[in-house]
């Protein structure tokens, strides 16, 4: 799976070269599969015999006791282990086997933020936090920095049975009460990857100190971005599973941390990893995983993914997955170049060095190929690594005709880059090995010109400076857009939080970018992801549960949802609630919304049913021995989610389509609360009963959505707010037409 961070690595590795991606580790014909067996067998102290034998049966008596790589045992049961396909059907067709699928690779895809969505430092807290624990999956954790400093808190709370893996760069406290790490599969691929839960790339620290980090007065990064960084919910404790490496995640090893995380005793898992593709439910680790932490009553809050802004690349999909989508802060990093003739050009990017009074001379990519490697000018123009003649651009600033991660300037000695294109990532600012600003393609021609023109051309590159971006929040354009290709009848992703150049903790066993030679290490960073999104609506939903602490993690989904801050359409895109889902996250409302959208086991089940999972596969996706009968049989509109989503097949057909829905009385005891509909003209939409008038809490009543009509654009979105006065409990209701396949 892909850290949901690296997305100026990810996206240049999409746009530049063919995506090269093995799936899997494999050695010869034989590749790592994963076995899942459903539900946490009842006596676990003959699991390993139990598999061994079942490994008999199909490769034969040279079975060893090694050869099973991994068992799960903790939450559910199942274990890892080296096949060739034909062994791996097999195994598949054996009883009590649900599903064998292979172990596919996934990756990962301040301070600011929190006041930005209106979540100031001294906001109310509940004694209670200090009890929350946030389970964080990611690339580790660097115990040292002070966000995770355990000064004033108790010991653990005891609900808590997780252990600390300790080593001698590694120990826990009382902010990180436990720690360890994963790798099923194989041996480690780079001398980075220490075999500790210390994270060594920055991702992991990063991601749980913006959850949960401490407060840290004058943070900055090389000064930019200063101010206090801190976390959501700065006394709840954090969890590490480090489950990401420099080869990326391995889903054997994801499924390993929910298997320990739930039986720790997590009350919110985090998980800022997710793949290019969507899988079925029951091939799909963090599904299985999320889904047994919803039994045991534990939400997983997921990072949408960073392959937008083509509609339906979201791949976090499944319904008992909080899935968020990243936006923009009023804070922006804006980096100025200025040619020796005065002329000044605002660009993007992060540029730590002061160079306003220091002139270099430029020189355009073209012309400085390297001749050794045969490269011409046609490729040079790019600036990609290997293609620079470093005696001609050394100590110079380099233009490149596209965005690149800087390396091929930064390793043929350049001082600077100034890189240009028409398109792609002009809403994100990010870091380079060397001073980069990275302009609209127009004033890249301009400067191009200047260099035809000039005998002596030469230019400076300033700092990076902020200024207020009024126009925030949108959604980035990378955030992976709706709709659900697995589901269409639910909106994904649910809601958005920052995600876009947000500071925050950084492991000091790497430099800002990890690039060799960048010696720039930092306490904090600035980077951007549905990664960093991903863990601002972890902290909003341990800060509800902080106040209710026996809400479901679907109440507690509900409740950030129906609060979320409607936005505006992004930039050019019909996209709307495909690209923010509800809106953007608002935690002092949610923790108050009045009514919830409560869902259980037993919920997801009826929807599966509906979905047309035959009593096999809804066995492998619940574990248990739930079986579909008409009882059982709810159709996907009968879902009692918090958004109302009907793909309908053209523009102007017909629709009539009732959705059922069941609200929970989380406000006043007593209380009405009427309906108000929004819908463009030509859509009909009836809500009955119109008022639910409540008379305790915990009271639940039903209404009925009737959706009429027709579409006249290819997508449309309306709403309906249950309104008492005090709490407008807020629902998209889209509606759009499926591509057929
Ligand atoms: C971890 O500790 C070992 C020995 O104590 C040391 O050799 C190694 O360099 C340390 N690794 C990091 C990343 O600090
Ligand atoms: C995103 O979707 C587009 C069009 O559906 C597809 O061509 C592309 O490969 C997808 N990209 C990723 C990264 O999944
Ligand atoms: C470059 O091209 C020449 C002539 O075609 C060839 O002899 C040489 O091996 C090539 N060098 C590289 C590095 O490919
Ligand atoms: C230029 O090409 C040669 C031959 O391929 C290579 O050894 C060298 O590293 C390249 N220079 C740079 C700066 O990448
Ligand atoms: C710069 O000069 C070259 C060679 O004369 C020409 O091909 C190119 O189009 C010029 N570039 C610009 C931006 O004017
Ligand atoms: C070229 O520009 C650089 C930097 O502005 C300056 O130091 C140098 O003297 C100039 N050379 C000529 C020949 O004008
Ligand atoms: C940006 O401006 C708005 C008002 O226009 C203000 O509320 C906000 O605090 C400003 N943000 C920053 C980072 O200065
Ligand atoms: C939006 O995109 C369409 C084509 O995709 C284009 O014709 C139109 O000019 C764009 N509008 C804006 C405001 O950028
Ligand atoms: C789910 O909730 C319903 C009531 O809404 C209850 O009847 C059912 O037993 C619950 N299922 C589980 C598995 O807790
Ligand atoms: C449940 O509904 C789905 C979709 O309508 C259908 O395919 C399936 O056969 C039904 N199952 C039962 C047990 O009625
Ligand atoms: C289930 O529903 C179908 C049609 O909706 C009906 O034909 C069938 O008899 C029902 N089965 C049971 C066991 O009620
Ligand atoms: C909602 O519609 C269903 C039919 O689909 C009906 O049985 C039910 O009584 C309706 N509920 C309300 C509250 O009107």
């Amino acid at each position: 799976m892909i850290r949901h961070g690296c997305i100026l690595k990810l996206l240049l590795l999409a746009l530049n070269v063919a995506l090269l991606m093995s799936n899997s580790y494999s050695q010869g014909d034989e590749k790592e599969y994963i076995v899942y067996m459903g539900d946490r067998l009842k006596d676990v102290s003959s699991t390993a015999s139990l598999y061994l034998s079942m490994l008999r049966n199909v490769i034969g008596s040279n079975v060893v006791p090694d050869s099973v790589l991994y068992s799960y045992r903790r939450s559910f049961s199942g274990f890892v282990v080296r096949l060739t396909e034909e062994q791996a059907r097999n195994l598949a067709e054996i009883g009590g086997v649900v599903s064998v699928f292979p172990n596919k690779k996934y990756s990962l895809q301040t301070t600011r933020s929190w006041d930005f969505l209106g979540f100031p430092e001294q906001v109310r807290r509940a004694t209670m936090e200090n009890d929350i624990i946030i389970g964080v999956l990611d690339t580790g954790i660097w115990p040292g920095s002070d966000s995770f400093s355990d000064a004033g808190l108790g010991p653990p709370p005891s609900k808590w049975k997780g252990s600390c893996q300790s080593s001698a760069n590694f120990t826990c406290n009382n902010k990180i009460i436990g720690a360890k790490y994963y790798r099923v599969v194989g041996p480690v691929k780079s001398p980075e990857d220490v075999l500790s839960p210390l994270d060594t790339e920055g991702h992991g620290t990063h991601v749980a100190s913006t959850a949960a980090g401490r407060s840290v007065a004058s943070a900055s990064l090389y000064g930019l971005g200063s101010g206090t960084a801190r976390g959501g919910v700065p006394s709840a404790r954090i969890a590490v599973y480090k489950i990401c490496w420099s080869d990326g995640c391995y889903g054997a090893d994801i499924l390993a941390a929910f298997d320990d995380a739930i039986a720790d005793g997590v009350d919110i898992i985090s998980l800022s990893v997710g793949n290019f593709f969507i899988n079925d439910f029951y091939e799909d680790p963090i599904a299985i995983g999320a889904f047994y932490a919803m039994k045991n009553n534990v939400l997983t809050s997921n990072s949408g993914g960073n392959n937008g802004p083509s509609a339906g690349n979201i791949t976090s999909v499944a319904p008992w997955l909080l899935s968020v989508a990243a936006s923009t802060i009023d804070r922006k990093f804006l980096t100025k170049v200025q040619l020796a003739n005065g002329n000044l050009y605002e660009g993007i990017s992060i540029n730590t060095v002061d160079g306003a009074n220091e002139m270099y001379p430029l020189i355009y990519g073209a012309n400085a190929p390297n001749k050794t490697a045969n490269i011409t000018g046609s490729i040079s123009r790019y600036c990609r690594i290997g293609t620079l003649d470093p005696n001609l651009v050394q100590g110079k600033i380099v233009v490149c005709d596209t965005l690149t991660n800087g390396n091929g300037p930064f390793s043929a000695g350049a001082k600077g880059a100034i890189m240009h294109y028409d398109f792609f990532l002009k809403d994100v600012a990010f870091s380079f090995p060397l001073p980069v600003s990275y302009l609209d393609d127009d004033k890249g021609i301009d400067i191009l010109r200047y260099i035809n023109s000039s005998r002596n051309a030469s230019t400076s590159i300033f700092k990076s400076m902020e200024i207020n971006d009024t126009v925030a929040p949108y959604v980035v354009s990378f955030s992976s857009r709706g709709p659900n290709l697995l589901t269409p009848g639910i909106l994904k992703p649910d809601l958005s939080a920052p995600g876009v150049d947000i500071l925050a903790g950084w492991t000091m066993a790497a430099s800002i970018t990890g690039v060799p030679g960048d010696n720039r290490f930092s306490p904090f960073n600035i980077i951007s992801g549905t990664s960093m999104a991903c863990p601002h609506a972890s902290a909003a939903a341990a800060y509800i549960k902080s106040f209710n602490p026996t809400w479901s993690p679907a109440a507690i989904k509900s409740a950030l949802m129906t609060t979320a801050t409607p936005m505006k359409a992004p930039t050019n895109s019909s996209a709307a609630e495909f690209a923010y889902g509800t809106g953007n996250i608002n935690p002092l409302k949610a923790v108050n919304p009045g009514l919830v959208y409560d869902a259980n086991q037993t919920d997801y089940v009826k929807f599966l049913c509906g979905q047309g999972y035959n009593k096999i596969t809804l066995w492998i996706m619940t574990g248990d021995d739930s079986t579909c009968s008409n009882a059982t049989n709810g159709t996907v509109w009968d879902l009692n989610y918090p958004s109302f989503t009907l793909p309908t097949a053209s523009v102007s057909t017909p629709i009539d389509q009732i959705f059922t829905r069941t609200v929970t009385n989380v406000g006043d005891p007593t209380s009405t609360y009427r309906s108000v509909v929004s819908a463009p003209a030509g859509l009909s939409i009836q809500v009955v009963p119109e008022a639910l008038s409540f008379n305790s809490l915990g009271q639940k009543l039903s209404f009925n959505v009737t959706v009429g009509g027709s579409i006249s654009r290819s997508m449309v979105s309306a709403s309906l707010v249950w309104d008492d006065g005090v709490h407008q409990v807020r629902s998209p209701i889209v509606v759009y037409v499926v591509a057929s396949s």
